[in-house]
């Protein structure tokens, strides 16, 4: 079933207005919703297998007493979760936004827009964004992209005044800047210039509330160090392990029959860091968000013992949202049962205590954190 096809919206909102030809960056996020749905572009190994959590027979708590709030980045959730950033931009995107926002706002979790290029590009899009504040979520991320803000051949630069719109749009709590050239290299209209992105993230964290979001490779310590000196805020890993962004790109190129780009997304199809090994690596005293392949609550209590303050869902919340918003309530509701289970066998009252518990790691994840690894 196409996205639309069926199921409720979150609410009548009015269309999106006609236009005439759909830009690049239009016809692109539409391609990325239908082929995420249709084809299989997961990473060939997930490796929350790798980790255990170590059972306590003698929780000595009650279930009734396990609390999964948190507070992240000064707003308080009802669990430590968030929608990661998808779409928009597009016609279907703001019924997908819509039904998104209302599950996030039903249940007290964060939500993240897709990249708002496509509206900067063009403000008509910004309605299929800004239907988010028409509900209560709790901590709403802006989002650009990060080769975005380095001039790109005729493309000038996004700047401070570039990101204040974003915000202003959908009026955000926060601004996500997504880190995805593996995806750029892949994509036939890729963006190739990389120099002068980490001095524009510092330009922007030092006016906005800003977290760095990989898109699925994953951020080493290094990278992770560099984030934390350009004043960002919070890191989202964004590790390998679930969508493939290379996967993704393949499949369109294959359409577009670009042969060198198709086989470049099957060759770097499982590149990049696991996502549990990022959480660790990344490590460097900021919050940090585990996603990347996170398919339960049980994942999320995972992400948290290995270090984490919350954990990101993407691809799941988007079949959910393809039915309807009580589809996204219910997947986020059995997401937190899960791991309040996850959080009284382990004994584990809060997510500070969750954080302390001990984990049991296995190759291939345990291998990315011997010692000599950066
Ligand atoms: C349809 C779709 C569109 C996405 N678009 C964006 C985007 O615009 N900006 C961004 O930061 N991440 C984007 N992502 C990446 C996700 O936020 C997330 O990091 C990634 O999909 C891994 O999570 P998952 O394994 O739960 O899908 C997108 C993901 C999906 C599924």
């Amino acid at each position: 079933m196409p996205f639309g096809a069926g199921g409720s919206s979150a609410r009548a909102s009015p269309e999106v207005p006609e236009m005439a030809e759909p830009s690049k960056t239009e016809q692109r996020k539409a391609e990325h919703v239908n082929i995420i749905l249709q084809e299989n572009v997961s990473a060939e190994y997930n490796y929350w297998s790798d980790v255990r959590l170590v059972h306590n027979a003698l929780p000595e708590i009650d279930l009734d007493d396990v609390d999964v709030r948190v507070t992240f980045l000064g707003k308080r959730l009802e669990a430590p979760l968030i929608i990661s950033s998808m779409t928009g931009g597009f016609g279907m995107g703001k019924e997908i936004n819509a039904n998104l926002a209302k599950g996030a706002a039903e249940v007290g979790v964060a939500m993240g827009v897709g990249s708002q290029r496509a509206a900067l590009e063009k403000p008509e899009l910004a309605s299929t964004y800004a239907v988010a504040k028409d509900y209560e979520v709790p901590l709403l991320f802006a989002n650009l992209g990060a080769p975005q803000l380095v001039p790109q051949g005729g493309k000038r630069a996004y700047g401070v005044a570039d990101a204040k719109k974003a915000m202003d749009m959908i009026d955000a709590d926060a601004l996500i800047i997504h880190l995805n050239f593996l995806q750029e290299i892949v994509q036939p209209e890729g963006d190739r210039r990389a120099k002068g992105c980490l001095a524009a993230i510092r330009t922007l964290a030092a006016k906005f509330p800003l977290m760095a979001k990989e898109t699925g490779a994953g951020i080493s310590r290094e990278t992770a160090s560099r984030l934390k000196e350009a004043g960002v805020q919070a890191i989202d890993v964004g590790g390998l392990g679930g969508t493939s962004f290379s996967a993704v790109e393949h499949y369109r190129a294959r359409k577009e029959a670009s042969s060198l780009k198709e086989r470049l997304g099957a060759t770097f199809w499982n590149w990049g860091i696991p996502t549990p090994a990022s959480v660790r690596l990344a490590d460097v005293g900021l919050p940090l968000v585990a996603t990347g392949g996170v398919r339960s609550g049980l994942d999320v209590a995972k992400g948290i013992a290995l270090g984490a303050t919350m954990a990101g869902m993407a691809k799941p919340m988007l079949e959910a949202a393809r039915v309807s918003a009580d589809a996204v309530a219910t997947e986020l509701r059995a997401v937190v049962a899960e791991l309040k289970a996850a959080m009284f066998l382990t004994g584990s009252t809060s997510i500070n205590d969750l954080q302390e518990r001990p984990v049991i790691l296995s190759p291939p994840t345990a291998s990315w954190l011997e010692p000599r690894e950066a």
